[in-house]
């Protein structure tokens, strides 16, 4: 491999791109979605996202809620990120949040907020928010 391209690739791990997938922290590494993406759990995790995340994250997920104005990191844009992160990912953060490097950012940490179901719950509806307005229905293979 060229090492121009490893030693980006190596940057990302490191998170020098405000995005350590690397490094998950352990006990957080090997989690995958216990709760069914039903229609049940989809609702549940909606009412959260709309009362709490959204007032930072947008509606529709597109980073661009009312508190979003003058936050530096913006909001994530959650419906364009979320295809490329894992579970284990996102329960992390929105686990424990921002308040620390290498994010430093103004992600409030939700583990003594919502339980774990609940946690998952917004992870379910986090991942139908993917494809809103930007392609037709089916192009990113969901
Ligand atoms: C006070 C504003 C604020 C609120 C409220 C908030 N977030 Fe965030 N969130 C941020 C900011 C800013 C970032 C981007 C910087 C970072 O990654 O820490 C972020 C990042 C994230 C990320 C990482 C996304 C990625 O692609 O790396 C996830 C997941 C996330 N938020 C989920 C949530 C969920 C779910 C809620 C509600 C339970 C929520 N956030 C509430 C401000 C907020």
């Amino acid at each position: 491999m060229p090492i121009v391209l490893a030693m980006l690739l190596s940057a990302c791990g490191m998170g020098m791109m405000g995005n350590p997938l690397g490094r998950i922290p352990s006990e957080y590494a090997d989690l995958v979605n216990q709760v069914a993406a039903d229609n049940d759990s989809i609702a549940r995790g909606e009412v959260i996202f709309q009362g709490i995340c959204a007032t930072c994250h947008g509606e529709s997920g597109r980073g661009d809620g009312p508190a979003s104005a003058g936050l530096d990191p913006a909001p994530a844009a959650i419906a364009s990120t979320e295809h490329m992160r894992s579970d284990a990912y996102l329960f992390y953060r929105i686990s424990e949040g921002g308040n620390f490097s290498p994010f430093n950012s103004a992600m409030p940490a939700f583990k003594e907020v919502y339980d774990e179901n609940e946690r998952w719950d917004v992870i379910n509806y986090i991942r139908t928010l993917g494809n809103m307005g930007m392609m037709p229905d089916g192009m990113m293979g969901r």
